[in-house]
């Protein structure tokens, strides 16, 4: 969602006439857009800005944001600490950049945190970084109050696009070119929550928009990101299943095997049920890979719960995971809670998790070998006369071959690693998206 707005900023910026730079000394605006979810983000924001100020002595016309999450939880904290900081947008703002900076040249610093999204960063123009895959917003905010997380505190609460603007945005997309989007949504499952089809009582739901977004004509690849377990239905799978561009791979944060610490994280649903979700997933859909995400070392997390967490890891054989350490958040449940673990008891546990999962992982990728997928090239390798590409299941598969990005080929899986396989063409390009 970061990264989406920030092509969105990007965009704003350059349709008013600026162009991109590498260096920051060349810049007449910096923006530093800030992520909160984990990690110190204040005090890389408070470390960067200190780096900018001798920048900003010697050159008075550069012009510094800070926007993002940290923007909208420190509001005026931002410039009273950094009172060279020309403008502080918050995350429902972005359509005011431009404003904003003009308003800063006349007047001085400015702030906009205002609590509302009134435009969908999608609905703005983007300076995307792949011309043949791109990020569509499908609704902002969250209406869930997980005890770790401060996104509804920094993102308000759930708002959904209507269907036909996001259909509008992802059919214009193509017409330029793009082959694969990835909608997005705190929790996707939620969609359509809180809008109304006009003229009717009824409610778009998740799975209708997969369906409709899959009929969009020249589009090969959807992906969608996150689905909360607690709200996820059957008709989600139906609608995976049965939409051929809808990628065999779901992101199905599991956070902790515990139900103990699921409680206290206050996501209401079990890890049995969780597992019972991956084999109707499964069946349904062969060959599916699962990712997910996994909280370690939440307040209060005892042995016997991270045991829990490694036993349901053992038992949902996911393709791959993103593990985090616990962090605790400014102003969330969590933060205040007692029983704050210690570093060193955080830190050997999370060895053990991702040694388990990174071995999970490899095996997964070792199955795929001797198999052939179709894949998507993605750009230049790390290797000259190399490139990277993707599976439909997520998988990065290295070439040793050069090809354009957005070519669809059929790749021979010849060998796996943890975080990629190696692969050989078996086919000519046979799609030039761009
Ligand atoms: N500490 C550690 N991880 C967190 N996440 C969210 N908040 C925290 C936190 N306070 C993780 C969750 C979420 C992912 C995007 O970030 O696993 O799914
Ligand atoms: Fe945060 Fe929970 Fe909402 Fe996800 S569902 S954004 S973890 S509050």
């Amino acid at each position: 969602m970061n990264e989406h707005d920030s092509e969105r900023i990007g965009g704003l910026l350059m349709a008013d006439g600026m162009t991109p730079t590498e260096s920051v000394e060349d810049a007449r605006i910096v923006v530093l857009n800030t992520c909160a979810i984990r990690e110190n983000a204040d005090n890389r924001l408070y470390g960067n800005l200190g780096h900018l100020k001798p920048l900003k002595a010697r050159n008075p016309d550069l012009r510094i944001v800070v926007a993002g999450c940290l923007a909208q939880k420190d509001q005026g904290e931002i410039q009273r600490r950094a009172p060279w900081v020309d403008v502080v947008i918050g995350t429902h703002a972005l359509p005011n950049l431009l404003d904003l900076l003009r308003l800063a040249e006349e007047e001085g610093p400015v702030m906009d945190v205002r609590e509302y999204t009134e435009i969908f960063p999608s609905a703005l123009p983007a300076a995307r970084t792949d011309a043949f895959r791109a990020w569509v917003s499908i609704a902002v905010g969250c209406d869930n109050a997980c005890t770790f997380c401060i996104v509804p505190f920094v993102r308000g609460a759930q708002r959904s696009r209507p269907i036909g603007d996001i259909l509008a945005e992802i059919q214009g997309l193509v017409r330029a070119g793009v082959v694969e989007v990835t909608l997005l949504g705190q929790n996707v499952n939620t969609y359509g929550r809180d809008l109304t089809v006009p003229g009717s009582s009824r409610r778009p739901r998740f799975a209708q928009l997969l369906r409709e977004v899959n009929e969009v004509d020249g589009l090969r690849r959807i992906r969608f990101t996150s689905p909360h377990p607690h709200d996820f239905t059957p008709d989600v799978i139906d609608a995976m299943a049965s939409s051929e561009a809808v990628c065999e791979h779901i992101h199905f944060p599991l956070q902790s095997g515990s139900d103990r610490v699921l409680k206290a994280m206050q996501r209401s649903y079990r890890r049995e049920r969780y597992l019972d979700w991956l084999t109707r997933i499964r069946e349904a859909i062969p060959g599916i890979a699962v990712s997910t995400d996994i909280i370690v070392g939440f307040p209060g997390e005892t042995a016997e719960d991270f045991a829990d967490t490694l036993e349901v890891v053992e038992r949902a054989r996911f393709d791959g995971a993103y593990t985090f350490q616990y962090s605790p958040r400014p102003g969330t449940r969590a933060a205040s809670m007692d029983e704050q673990l210690p570093k060193e008891v955080v830190q050997e546990r999370f060895e053990r998790l991702v040694a388990l999962q990174s071995a999970i992982t490899a095996a997964a990728n070792r199955a795929q070998v001797g198999r052939t997928f179709e894949v998507l090239v993605e750009g230049g390798g790390k290797r000259r006369g190399s490139t990277q590409a993707r599976t439909r299941t997520n998988r990065i598969v290295h070439l040793r071959q050069e090809l354009p990005p957005g070519t669809f080929v059929e790749a021979r899986i010849t060998d796996a690693g943890v975080h990629h396989l190696i692969g050989e063409t078996v086919s000519t390009p046979a799609t030039v998206a761009v």
